[in-house]
């Protein structure tokens, strides 16, 4: 036993941590080879998710059990031009997600996810969105928590979160 699940702010020295969850975040699938962070990262279309962390407008939480770092919920404003896969429009902030394997299951991604919008709705951040392939088992957490799918293309659903309806 290590102690409780704490959720804190997400700061500027989480951003290594937050980069391993954006590629365990790419590389749900059960089955996939896995592959070095550094690799994923080169790979502009997931890079830009963490790269320079934390630029204005940046807001995450870190999930942790004693002194290490167990999961992590972020989001960013992307413009059009540099759009991510759950792009709704340059006022919707994306959102990413990753619990650490061993950390799984035990409602730490449900207290990041809903500590992240409660936070956007203190911001007065009206939506927040995400991608999800329609066969991760992330998407079902997803609708509970209130996030509503949009749109659904090549396997792949955006869902929004609203803030105005929970404030
Ligand atoms: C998706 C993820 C962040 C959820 O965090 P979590 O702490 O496991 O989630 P919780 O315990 O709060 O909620 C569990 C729910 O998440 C879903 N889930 C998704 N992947 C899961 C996994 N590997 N293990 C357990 N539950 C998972 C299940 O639907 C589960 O619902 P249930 O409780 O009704 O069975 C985490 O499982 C993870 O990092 N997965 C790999 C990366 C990923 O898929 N990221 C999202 C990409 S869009």
């Amino acid at each position: 036993m290590v102690g409780p699940v704490v959720i804190r702010p997400a700061t500027a020295d989480d951003a290594p941590f937050l980069a391993e969850m954006l590629a365990a975040a790419a590389l749900w699938r059960p089955d996939a080879p896995p592959r070095p962070t550094d690799e994923v990262l080169a790979d502009p279309a997931i890079a830009h998710y963490v790269s320079g962390w934390p630029r204005p407008g940046d807001v995450g939480v870190i999930a942790e059990e004693g002194s290490d770092a167990v999961g992590a919920a972020w989001c960013r404003f992307l413009p059009a031009d540099d759009r991510g896969y759950g792009f709704v429009a340059a006022d919707v902030p994306e959102l990413s997600i990753g619990v650490v394997a061993g950390a799984r299951g035990r409602g730490i991604g449900r207290r990041l996810l809903l500590d992240l919008v409660s936070e956007l709705g203190r911001r007065r951040i009206a939506r927040v969105s995400l991608s999800v392939e329609i066969d991760n088992p992330a998407m079902g957490l997803y609708s509970d928590v209130g996030f509503v799918e949009v749109a659904r293309a090549e396997g792949a659903a955006t869902m929004v979160f609203d803030t105005t309806a929970t404030a």
